[in-house]
């Protein structure tokens, strides 16, 4: 490479501890990975670190429903989460959790220079609280009757019946969903970050509008939460919560806690910390205002309010650099419609491998569908089996299959290197600058879409040259090993630009074809004679139609 390597922290949002990991979160783990696996292979210094998102009052209720501690629930989920991201490839160099001794340390001190920056205020309000239970309750924890359609059991933000929207105490009826008490109100003192100062609105809307190249949908709902100069429409942001509590203690408040949402992102600079240390890397470098590092963060559209308002405010007023970019993408629906437990598409990451599936078709797949955007992205399963099966297998693995049984029983494995710049493979060659281009800026769809367009000219290839037939002419045989040189040639080169989606299948390749890890400038590194390959073996089964019964079936 020309210039020197990037330095790149890169994130994908950390999984609250207190459920599985499903396909609606894989599709941004594999989303990220691509680009990780991308980067590195680029020759980038690249660390991707995630952790488990481990505290706050639904975690809390749940280890004591479960009968466990807090601790020894989000330990139990920790291995869940961590197997799974390992079952789909997902290539993080550190998976920690929020509830680590860095994580306080930072939060803390985080915290610490924002009150003495004058950016934290005291304020008393009044909620929601459950006399039995003796704790205030967050809104998802208060049902009560539908104020328009008296539809009981309703939470206190819409109807499901009738579809209303309301707040909490509009409800008629309400009860706690903890011990079914009816709730009171309390007053307490919170503690918040005063995101209404004109220095963060300044700062926010210079961040949002100026130096961050945003999504243009992303930018634009900035733009609207921010408000024009003079407008004060950011509100100040409550960043704490009564005991109980299961999360850090603030430290000049006893009995207030941090609101997970406060020490979540922090978990990030926690996680790279933790890494930096057992690495030995230098964290301060990387999280200096002045650094030339780059930081990204990809996430769903559902939580950019906190990535591109709190967090960037929360780091840029606490002394660190800001993000260099945050990557939101969209939803992912199945079969069109939002995914359901009673239809069974509520599908969990460990069914998937339980089912008997290759993690790397669910790669493949959601790659095909990922672009820049935060649209919503839709699993057909229909059109799963079909794409999965004749675009990797009918496409890309049969190229091999074609080509390398002739080399290695005729030719002892042995290229010939003298159509190594033959016409089609220069052109896959020159494509590579497209398709880096493609990976780079988020646009897997299309990527994918060059990569199998040149899939499809090696087959015309293989298809115009038969080899089948040349073989059985033995005054052909210079012919045949040609054909079949230039066509695993091909398939070298097509494999490394599907390396960041299917790596698994892509170290296979580089096991047959005897070559050493590949990296992106290894494009122009060609076959050779001195390196004979070996005898193929198979790289990846098809999907079976019935397979799809058996997975929504174990969603159930
Ligand atoms: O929405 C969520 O699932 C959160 N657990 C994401 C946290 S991302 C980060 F900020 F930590
Ligand atoms: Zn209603």
């Amino acid at each position: 490479m020309s210039s020197s390597p990037r330095r790149i922290l890169v994130t994908s949002a950390l999984p609250y501890a207190n459920g599985q990991i499903h396909i609606g979160h894989l599709v941004e783990y594999v989303q990220t990975d691509i680009w990780v696996r991308y980067q590195r292979m680029r020759g980038h210094e690249v660390h991707y670190v995630g952790a488990d998102d481990t505290h706050g009052t639904p975690i809390m209720l749940r280890a004591e429903k479960e009968g466990l501690t807090p601790k020894e629930l989000i330990a139990n989920v920790w291995k869940e989460h961590k197997r799974d991201f390992d079952d789909f490839l997902i290539s993080f160099d550190n998976y920690y959790t929020t509830d680590s001794p860095e994580n306080e340390k930072l939060a803390q001190s985080i915290y610490l220079k924002l009150r003495d920056a004058g950016l934290i205020e005291k304020r008393a309000i009044e909620q929601a609280y459950d006399p039995v239970k003796e704790m205030f309750l967050p809104d998802r924890f208060i049902k009560g009757e539908c104020p328009k359609c008296g539809a009981k059991d309703q939470y206190g933000d819409n109807c499901e019946k009738c579809g209303a929207t309301y707040s909490p105490t509009d409800l008629k009826n309400p009860f706690s969903v903890v011990s079914g008490a009816t709730p009171i109100k309390k007053v307490s003192d919170h503690y918040f970050f005063k995101l209404s100062d004109p220095r963060c609105e300044t700062f926010l809307r210079e961040w949002t509008q100026v130096r961050t190249p945003l999504q243009p949908e992303a930018r634009n709902k900035m733009k609207e939460w921010v408000g024009e100069p003079g407008e004060s429409k950011l509100g100040d942001w409550d960043i704490s919560r009564d005991a109980p509590y299961f999360g850090f203690e603030i430290p000049d408040a006893p009995g207030k806690y941090f609101y997970v949402w406060l020490d979540a992102p922090i978990g990030y600079y926690a996680s790279f910390l933790n890494y930096c240390t057992n690495k030995g890397l230098d964290f301060e470098e990387w999280v200096k205002p002045d650094t030339t590092t780059e930081q990204y963060h990809f996430i769903g559209k559902d939580i950019l309010y906190f990535h591109t308002l709190f967090w960037p405010a929360t780091l840029q007023f606490a002394g660190y650099r800001t993000p260099t970019n945050v990557f939101a993408h969209g939803f992912l629906t199945v079969d069109g419609e939002k995914m359901s437990k009673s239809r069974g598409t509520l599908i969990s990451a460990h069914s998937v491998i339980e089912s008997g599936f290759n993690p790397e078709w669910f790669r493949y797949y959601f790659a095909t569908k990922l672009n820049d955007s935060m649209e919503d992205l839709d699993l057909n399963l229909q059109d799963f089996v079909a794409r999965v099966n004749s675009d990797l297998l009918g496409k890309y693995i049969n190229i091999a299959s074609r080509s390398a049984g002739f080399l290695v029983k005729r030719f002892g494995g042995v290229v010939s290197d003298e159509v190594m710049n033959n016409p089609l493979l220069e052109e896959i060659r020159h494509s590579s600058e497209k398709i880096a281009a493609l990976y780079e800026g988020r646009e897997y769809a299309k990527a994918l879409r060059s990569i199998m367009e040149l899939a499809d000219k090696v087959n015309g290839f293989v298809d115009e040259n038969k080899p089948w037939e040349i073989a059985k002419d033995p005054v052909r045989e210079a012919d045949l090993q040609k054909v079949c040189s230039v066509t695993l040639e091909a398939f070298r080169m097509l494999s490394l630009y599907l390396k960041p989606v299917i790596p698994q299948v892509a170290d296979g390749v580089e096991e047959f074809l005897s070559l050493p890890s590949l990296s992106w400038n290894d494009v122009n590194t060609p076959l050779s004679s001195k390196n004979p390959i070996k005898a193929y073996k198979h790289l990846m089964t098809r999907v079976e139609a019935p397979q799809i019964e058996t997975l929504l079936a174990a969603n159930l």
